[in-house]
């Protein structure tokens, strides 16, 4: 890969070794901003008006102005993943609340920064897909805004390291009892045949990848329920799978180092992982 990719910054292409933000920039001081992930199929964004709505709403979140319309959004992406050597991308902007003398309150008149890189998609392997992958739990002790996605990553960086000191994939968490998602996906189980997903409330992201996968699970016909699930049940459930978008569906065969279920990804699990490949390429089409 070329190590030196281009990416966008205030409004130019650029080296990344030559894009550089100010030390007084609210994303390195404070953290302030938000983001987004968007997966991109064949130089195709998946799901890209799903992914601005989210930006918008993450960014009235924080009070920060929309820097660009969608349609502008959309040409800077377009133009970003033309402009890279491979077909399935993933790309990552943010806008922060831009560089000004160290205060907490909101600085006026200070334009945000924009930056975004694509990088290549990195989807599970085949051998993660056919066997699923392992995972830890914890107690969700992040802040309360949890349906934000902002660059303040800090709780979710300290849960999924807990996972990496495993060799596990993901954090499961769990809030006063109850599942929540993990550090950088949703969490979705199955029980008696039916799929069973937290509602999305203020402390879980609402992912654009649980929303396809329960449009997905709706039109083949799989049954869906959105409602508290317990630890207990969690662990008591017959399947349990991550969600992302780089993820797409995942299984979880692995829980605090035994196996979950049989250890294998479960029959819900491949029916549903077949639908959201064939599907992929049709909302892609019709987007
Ligand atoms: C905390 C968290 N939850 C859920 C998700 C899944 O969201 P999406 O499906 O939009 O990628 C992410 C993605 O990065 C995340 O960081």
């Amino acid at each position: 890969m070329d190590n030196d990719p281009l990416v966008y910054l205030n409004g130019k292409y650029l080296p990344v070794s030559q894009a550089h933000v100010s030390v007084l920039d609210r994303g390195f001081i404070y953290g302030d901003g938000v983001y987004e992930l968007v997966p991109i199929y064949g130089r195709e964004p998946f799901r890209l008006p799903h992914h601005l709505a989210r930006l918008q709403r993450s960014l009235d979140g924080i009070r920060l102005a929309n820097p660009h319309t969608n349609a502008q959004w959309e040409s800077i992406i377009r133009e970003l993943v033309a402009r890279q050597p491979f077909d399935d991308q993933g790309v990552y902007f943010q806008v922060t609340r831009g560089a000004a003398k160290r205060d907490h309150s909101f600085p006026k008149g200070v334009p945000p920064t924009v930056f975004m890189m694509s990088n290549p998609l990195p989807l599970p392997s085949r051998e993660q897909v056919d066997n699923g992958v392992a995972v830890v739990t914890a107690d969700d002790n992040r802040w309360h805004r949890c349906d934000l996605k902002t660059i303040s990553l800090l709780g979710n960086v300290l849960m999924r390291q807990l996972a990496t000191d495993e060799g596990a994939a993901e954090t499961v968490m769990f809030r006063d009892g109850f599942l929540t998602e993990a550090s950088a996906s949703n969490v979705l189980v199955v029980i008696g045949g039916t799929i069973v997903v937290p509602p999305k409330d203020n402390h879980i992201l609402p992912g654009i990848t649980y929303d396809a996968t329960m449009e997905f699970a709706r039109e083949a016909g799989i049954p869906l329920e959105v409602r508290a699930v317990s630890k207990a049940e969690a662990l008591a459930a017959d399947e349990m799978w991550l969600s992302s978008s780089t993820k797409e569906v995942l299984a979880i065969t692995t829980v605090d180092g035994k196996p979950f279920g049989n250890g294998k990804p479960g029959p819900v699990f491949r029916r549903m992982w077949s639908v959201f490949q064939t599907m992929k390429p049709k909302v892609r089409q019709t987007a």
